[in-house]
């Protein structure tokens, strides 16, 4: 069997938790294959040369970690420049966010040869390379231009917008060529997937060669959807075990006479939150019977605070939540309890389940796993409700949540009180089916069909 390469920006020990959907899913893989994981350390070098890193390997269980630092010019331009600041709002929809500055793009392209610099020594001939994400589109072009003969696949974790939208990134052109040098890409949802043929055809004019097969610059990519699931059953075992009991029982106990609703998001302007307090906030003041019942738990972990957007939407959230705090709290009741912080995985699933209902309302997503925690985390004897946003990939499979439109700060708020009220029965007949979905389409399920696919392209 040939050796499983990943390589992504962000690596994490598969031993230790991380937050990230990527680090989080990858992390779970690779405890189970086995193989190579390459990524940046996470080091920034203060006075290191462009182009250059260090790079230290280790074992982490079956896993040999291979960790890349990179100098402070490299990680500003490519990571928090044109990754965070070009593509990261681009392709979740917000031309208004992005941030257009030269040098972005050339330091996008040296450090992605950096990569393939450091990477070719370490590869064998029969390796699978997988490639993740919005940061190493164009490795694979850099390997193969370095003699890589390998099979190699990339998924992209976050959307992929449509035609018009992909059309405002200066070099989109050549960003989406790159993609020709990959067997197979990979896309979370079906919308995705017609986003890209859309685009390939329209604006490269590629032919259709096969089924999700698409032929231009003389190479055929595969292409797929591959929605992404968690460890449901790596998760079942954290929510039996001490931590998340107690954490369950606490929490329970803390809210024993009141309704609790729970946000758990790393701090993105992608992922809706001021909206969702805006929402919260309706539902105050339209159902007043929630006042001194509800309680909104926004757990919000700091996410790429050296690049301008984060910082505002930190800013704009922490004076919403003081305005409804002020507005409606009193000497025994707060509304809304804000924690910017992470919250250790190990006590996620207890949490999770101590709530009534979830607010999963992204403007955009590729996936959402939190969706899929909660759903794995309820008791199915009495379920919470998810209410989820029609915006992220995850709502093509978790049709029997209650789906809302973020943007509609009313019938957000009617929903949660749909979902505050829903019935047992039906919190269970719409528990059970999503459950099923979450199960089956798991991580490993998504890993097998990736890695399967990949190993069949011709
Ligand atoms: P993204 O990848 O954009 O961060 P996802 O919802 O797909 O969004 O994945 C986030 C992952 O990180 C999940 O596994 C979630 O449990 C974890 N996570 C996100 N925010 C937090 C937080 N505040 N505390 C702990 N874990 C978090
Ligand atoms: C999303 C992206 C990942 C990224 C994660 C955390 O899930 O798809 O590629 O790793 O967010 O962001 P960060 O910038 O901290 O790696």
């Amino acid at each position: 069997m040939s050796r499983l390469v990943v390589v992504s920006n962000r690596l994490a020990d598969p031993r230790k938790p991380a937050a990230g959907g990527l680090a989080v899913a990858l992390g779970e893989t690779l405890k189970k294959t086995g193989g190579l994981w390459f990524g940046w350390s996470g080091t920034v070098v203060k006075d290191g040369a462009p182009g250059e890193g260090e790079l230290r390997m280790h074992q982490a269980g079956p896993v040999t970690l291979a960790e890349l630092d990179l100098c402070q010019e490299d990680h500003d331009a490519y990571y928090r420049g044109y990754a965070n600041g070009v593509l990261w709002p681009i392709f979740h929809y917000r031309l208004d966010l992005a941030s257009l500055e030269s040098g972005y793009l050339s330091g996008y392209r040296r450090v992605n040869h950096l990569f393939a610099r450091k990477l070719m020594p370490l590869l064998k001939p029969d390796d699978m390379i997988w490639i993740h994400d919005y940061h190493l589109i164009p490795l694979a072009a850099e390997l193969r231009a370095m003699g890589c003969g390998n099979k190699i696949g990339f998924f992209l974790h976050i959307p992929l917008p449509p035609q018009q939208i992909l059309a405002a990134i200066p070099s989109h052109e050549w960003l989406m060529r790159a993609l020709f040098a990959y067997d197979l890409v990979g896309f979370q949802s079906e919308a995705d997937l017609l986003n890209f043929a859309h685009y390939v055809k329209a604006e490269a004019t590629a032919e259709t060669v096969g089924v999700g097969q698409f032929r231009a610059f003389n190479s055929t990519v595969q292409a797929g959807a591959f929605p992404i699931g968690i460890d449901i059953d790596d998760f079942h075992r954290l929510g039996r075990a001490r931590e998340s009991q107690e954490t369950y029982e606490t929490t329970c106990r803390e809210y024993s006479r009141r309704r609790l609703l729970i946000g758990v998001d790393r701090l993105d302007y992608s992922k809706g939150l001021p909206q969702r307090i805006r929402a919260f906030g309706e539902l105050l003041k339209e159902y007043p019977e929630n006042r001194h019942s509800a309680t909104l738990l926004q757990i919000a972990a700091p996410s790429r605070e050296d690049v301008d957007a984060y910082s505002d939407i930190q800013h704009e959230l922490e004076s919403l939540c003081g305005a409804i705090n002020g507005n409606y709290g009193d000497l025994d009741w707060m509304p809304i309890r804000y924690i910017h912080r992470a919250v250790a995985r190990r006590r996620l699933p207890g949490l999770y389940q101590a709530c009534d209902v979830a607010l999963v309302t992204p403007l955009r997503d590729g996936m959402n796993l939190v969706a899929k925690e909660f759903i794995a985390a309820q008791d199915a004897a009495d379920p919470g409700v998810l209410v989820l946003s029609r915006f992220a990939g995850a709502a093509e499979q978790l049709k029997e949540a209650l789906l809302v439109n973020p943007y509609d700060i009313p019938g957000t708020a009617q929903a949660i009180q749909r979902a505050l009220q829903m019935p047992l029965a039906e919190r269970q007949a719409r528990h059970a089916a999503l459950l099923e979905n979450v199960r089956k389409y798991d991580v490993h399920w998504w890993c097998g069909q990736f890695l399967e696919a990949l190993a069949n392209v011709r």
